[in-house]
Order: structure tokens, then sequence, then C-alpha cells
């Protein structure tokens, strides 16, 4: 049996990679309701999945309770996550979250202990796993290629916050997005950081904001910019291993930039977005090596995150399943460089509860 979908909150994410992404697994699940509070959304939505109007909601709770659907996949700004989650998880829908899963650790150990109790499946959309060149990274690190690690240095950089005339969108807005670049881009960068296994147990970081006010979308006014467009994490990691992470939409001159440096006894990796395809593996004795990623791992276009979502939903895993595990691990140093930044002090992870 088909899998039958309800996505809420149909943005650009939902618009542009996950209606594209559902369409290469139409075998194992079909889109069968879509939710959004803004009517244009919900047009595009039926254009876009050929929907009629009953199966078109704008409010979260009906299309939760049309019947229509077995998970929900949730694509809204970010306050929203966990509650549309908890309402769909209490309804006995499996569900998929847009990363960051919440607004801080304790509200997504509250749906965490939810779905325990429940025995549904949620999975989170942390998409970078799903990127055949950092899959092979990954195995690269873990499987001994370059020796114990020491250092992990990440920079996930780009200049979209100094776009000419960008309005006040939701991100820019800490009631609803909680942290700027920090659970944005950082999300991401945090979770294949903890996919290397090395466990992090405190850090240091800072933020801050470039552009302070942005004018309303649609209107005159001016907003105060309330969330950070660059923020910078230190890591302390068990076993010696030390990490940093830079994050900015705020470089100018760089569209996007993400690279992925692994320093252990024996050498070091690269995986640089530019280069497509390939790790580059760095040995003692001058030795450079530019390694295809292999088949198996898929092309370096293959994006495989909605079917992993629902071969979670049918009780299947794979090493590259992310789940509210990853996204507890992730969100708890979100929220630790967080108080580092606004305290200017290093919080301990077991500080989070
Ligand atoms: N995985 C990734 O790489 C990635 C990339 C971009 C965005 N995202 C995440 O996806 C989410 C959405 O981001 P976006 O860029 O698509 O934003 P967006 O503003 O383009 O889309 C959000 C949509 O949600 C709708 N919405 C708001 N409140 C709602 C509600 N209560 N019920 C139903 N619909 C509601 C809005 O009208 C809008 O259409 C965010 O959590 C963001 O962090 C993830």
């Amino acid at each position: 049996m088909k899998k039958r979908i309800g996505i809420i909150g149909y943005g650009w994410i939902a618009w542009d990679v996950h209606f594209s992404n559902y369409k290469t697994v139409t075998d194992i699940c079909e889109i069968t309701a879509v939710c959004d509070i803004k009517p244009e959304a919900r047009q595009k939505a039926k254009d876009m999945f050929g929907l009629p109007d009953e199966c078109i909601f704008s409010d979260y709770r009906e299309l939760i309770d049309s019947g229509l659907c077995d998970a929900v996949d949730i694509c809204t700004p970010n306050n929203m996550h966990c509650p549309i989650a908890k309402y769909a998880l209490n309804a006995g829908l499996g569900v998929s979250i847009e990363k960051p899963v919440g607004m801080n650790y304790a509200e997504v150990k509250e749906v965490d202990e939810l779905a325990k109790a429940k025995g549904l499946p949620v999975f989170v959309c942390f998409s970078w796993r799903h990127k055949a060149t950092l899959r092979f990274l990954k195995d690269l690190a873990t499987e001994g290629s370059i020796g114990d690690l020491i250092h992990v240095y990440i920079t996930c950089i780009k200049d979209s916050a100094l776009w000419k005339g960008r309005r006040f969108e939701w991100r820019f807005d800490k009631a609803q997005a909680g942290t700027g670049v920090l659970c944005d881009l950082g999300s991401h960068m945090i979770d294949l950081l903890a996919w290397l296994g090395v466990p992090a147990v405190g850090l240091s970081a800072n933020y801050g904001t470039t552009v302070k006010e942005r004018q309303e979308i649609g209107g005159e006014a001016w907003h105060k910019v309330t969330t950070d467009d660059w923020c910078n994490i230190i890591l302390d990691l068990e076993h010696d291993v030390s990490a940093n992470i830079k994050l900015s939409r705020s470089c100018a001159t760089i569209p996007a930039l993400t690279q992925v440096e692994i320093y252990g006894k024996n050498g070091k990796l690269i995986f640089n977005e530019k280069e497509k395809g390939v790790v580059t593996r760095h040995l003692e004795g001058g030795v450079e090596e530019k390694l295809p990623v292999p088949e198996k791992y898929g092309t370096a276009a293959t994006f495989s995150q909605c079917e992993s979502f629902i071969n979670l939903l049918n009780g299947k895993t794979d090493v590259y399943t992310s789940t509210l595990k990853e996204g507890l691990i992730a969100q708890r140093v979100i929220d630790a460089a967080e108080i580092s930044g606004r305290e200017k002090r290093y919080v301990k992870l077991d500080e989070i509860k």
C-alpha cells in the first residue's frame, strides 16, 4: 500500500525540493493533501499536484483530521514544527519535520516523548546526509582512511543576507525562527559533525546580525532583525577531537560555499560542494588523491530524502536515516551555542535539559 502524505506549509522547500523528490518515489507514496495559510501557496500546490479542492486546506488540524493522510510532511516556519507534529502524533499519524526540529531542546524532547508513547515514527530532514559525496566522506572518515580523528573544520557561508532589498521574512524574526544561520545552515552542519560518531561535550560560540533592519514584505514598515546572520562555534568532542563550524550569510561575493575538512592522524579529507562527486584525500608524503564517489552511494545528483522518510514509515531504516534521536543531538548543540553567544561563556552540552 502506498503511504498517503499530506504536506503542511507549501513554501520554497516544499515546492522546490520536496515536490520533485516525491516524484521519484511515486511507487511507494502519494501526496493526498496539502495545507498552507496563504491562498497563493494553496493554488500552487493544487496546480502542481493536480489535487481537487477537498484535498487543499488552510488549517493544518483539518488536514490531519481529514482521514486523507497516513503521515504529514511539515514544511512551515520553525515555530510551527513542534505544535503541528504533536497534533499529528496525537491523531496517530507519522511525521516528517524540516530542520531545525524545533525552537529549543525542551520542545523537541516533548515531541520525542509523545512519539515514543504513541509508537509513531518521526523523520527529520537533515538533507545533507542524502548527498552521495557526503555519505562517501562519512565512510572514509569513520572507517579509518585517515586514522583517528583530530579536527573537523566545517565552513558553510553565503552572501544571502546582503542581497539588495531583501525583506523581513520569517527567518529574520526570532519568534518564528528561533535563531538565524545557527539553526538554519547550522542544523545541517551540526548533524554532519555528529554523524562522524564522536559526541560533542561543550562549546563556545559567538554570533551577530549584519543587516539590522528590514522592510516588511508588501509594506513600508521597517522591522528589527532579531536573528543572527553569522555564527562561529568552537566545539570540544570526546576523545580529544576538536571542531569548528563557521556559518554566515554575510560573506560578500560568496553565493554559497560549503566545505568540510577532516584531519586524522595520517592525513586529511576534504569535501567541497563545488567539486562534484569527489572527495580529496591528502596523505603523509605529499600524496593528494581525488577519490570519485563509488557507484553504491549513487550519483552526485542522488537525493533520496523522501524515500528515506517513506522507508521509515514502513519500518525500514539504514545508516542514513535521521530521526528525532539525531534531531535532539543537533538541537542540544544549537541551544548551547545560542546560550554561549548570548552569555559569552563556555557551555557544557549536559547543561541543556
Ligand atoms: N532541508 C533544507 O535544506 C531546508 C532548506 C530551506 C528551508 N528549510 C526549512 O523548511 C521550512 C520552510 O522554509 P521555506 O524556506 O520553505 O519557507 P517559506 O516561507 O518559503 O515557506 C513556508 C510556508 O509555510 C506556510 N505556513 C506558515 N505557517 C503555516 C501554518 N500554520 N500552517 C500551514 N502553512 C503555514 C507559509 O505560508 C509558507 O508558504 C523551515 O523550517 C526551513 O528551515 C529546510
